[in-house]
């Protein structure tokens, strides 16, 4: 039964004798099986959009490492494309919007949310669930409202998101209204997936450390709070574990579980000491290697498992993942030791 997979176990706050594993990024430049289907496509965008290929780019690190949970092939910028702004990726730029959000009005004109324009996510939740073992969870995402709301009014990446800071500073109650429109849009989007067969969700706020303690709580918590709220109060998603990350959170990861989720996942900046004693009984643990060391040796990458392991030893409910996700530079061979040094330690 997939309820007694140890991911679920581990989301439902139950010990496992080994944690569960899987990596934020497991599918991704890193793999070379990877690279050979990407060269086919010239936007990444375009081959979000294919249910199959997806399919087969999820199912690709699960058959190298045999891990212990899924991650549909995906993007969290498919939300803002789905509101038309034009989102692409372009080569060693990342991603840049054609039509980004940059005055009230914009805001005003926004078309209205059709769940049904991200038909070919949910397909591809289908394939990837049909083509997985029965008992193997699949994880489902979404970024936060204020993830996706940075993304769309500065209209890409940014070093400090000056643009987007400015925006709020000046229309903080349209970009409220921004925020709610994604929250509600976030919940139907995760509501599909669900129905289509997702065993798990995770909230990516990966610009949560924009924002100083106080506007963290107006701008993203808040809508975060709302997500998981909406989640909880319907019958389809109501059983369905929430993890929430949260990059650099100002004011600590405390105030992240005043959502209730099952399980935060701890960037790799967090004190896991200092977690544990925030989270025990409260929520899950999920992280948080620092995805650096994947470049160290592998003794040294030994020596910080040992020393990390350790201190999650007892957590009831740790789930062993980097606390961001692989980069491309990353060997292959790194992760298969990382995954079986966890599963013998
Ligand atoms: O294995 C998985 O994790 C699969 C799916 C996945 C992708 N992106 C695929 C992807 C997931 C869960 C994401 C989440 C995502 N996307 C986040 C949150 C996590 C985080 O990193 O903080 C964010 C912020 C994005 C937005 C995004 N997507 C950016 C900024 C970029 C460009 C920079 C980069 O890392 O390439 C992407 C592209 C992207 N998303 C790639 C992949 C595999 C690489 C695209 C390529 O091959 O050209």
């Amino acid at each position: 039964m997939i309820d007694q997979s140890i991911f679920l176990r581990a989301l439902r706050k139950e010990n496992n004798e080994v944690p569960p594993i899987w990596y934020m990024r497991q599918a991704g430049r890193y793999l070379p099986e990877y690279r050979a289907v990407r060269s086919k496509f010239k936007n990444f965008l375009d081959m979000c959009k294919d249910p199959d290929v997806c399919c087969e780019l999820a199912l690709q690190p699960i058959d190298r490492f045999n891990l212990d949970a899924s991650i549909l092939f995906s993007d969290i910028l498919t939300i803002p494309d789905a509101f038309n702004l034009g989102v692409e990726f372009k080569e060693g730029e990342g991603p840049v919007f054609n039509n980004p959000i940059r005055d009230t009005h914009a805001i005003d004109n926004l078309p209205s949310f059709d769940p049904q324009d991200l038909s070919y996510v949910y397909e591809c939740v289908s394939n990837i669930r049909s083509a997985l073992p029965a008992e193997l969870p699949l994880i489902g995402f979404c970024g936060s409202p204020w993830t996706l709301a940075a993304y769309s009014i500065e209209g890409g990446s940014s070093k400090d998101f000056a643009i987007t800071k400015n925006f709020i500073i000046h229309n903080p109650v349209k970009a409220q209204y921004l925020l709610k429109v994604y929250t509600d849009a976030c919940f139907e989007y995760l509501k599909e997936q669900v129905l289509a067969g997702i065993n798990a969700i995770q909230i990516f706020d990966s610009w949560a450390g924009l924002l100083n303690k106080d506007d963290y709580k107006i701008f993203s918590l808040t809508y975060i709070n709302d997500l998981v709220n909406q989640l909880k109060d319907d019958p389809v998603t109501t059983d369905i574990p929430v993890i929430v990350f949260a990059k650099q959170p100002q004011g600590g990861i405390k105030q992240l579980s005043i959502c209730k989720p099952e399980c935060i996942s701890l960037y790799w900046d967090e004190s896991i000491e200092d977690s544990i004693n925030i989270l025990k009984g409260v929520t899950a643990i999920q992280g948080n290697l620092n995805p650096l060391i994947l470049k160290e040796d592998n003794a040294v990458i030994y020596k910080e498992l040992e020393i990390m392991m350790s201190k999650f030893k007892d957590y009831p409910g740790y789930i062993f993942n980097l606390g961001h996700g692989i980069t491309p530079d990353i060997d292959p061979d790194k992760i298969k030791f990382v995954t079986d040094t966890v599963r013998n330690l």
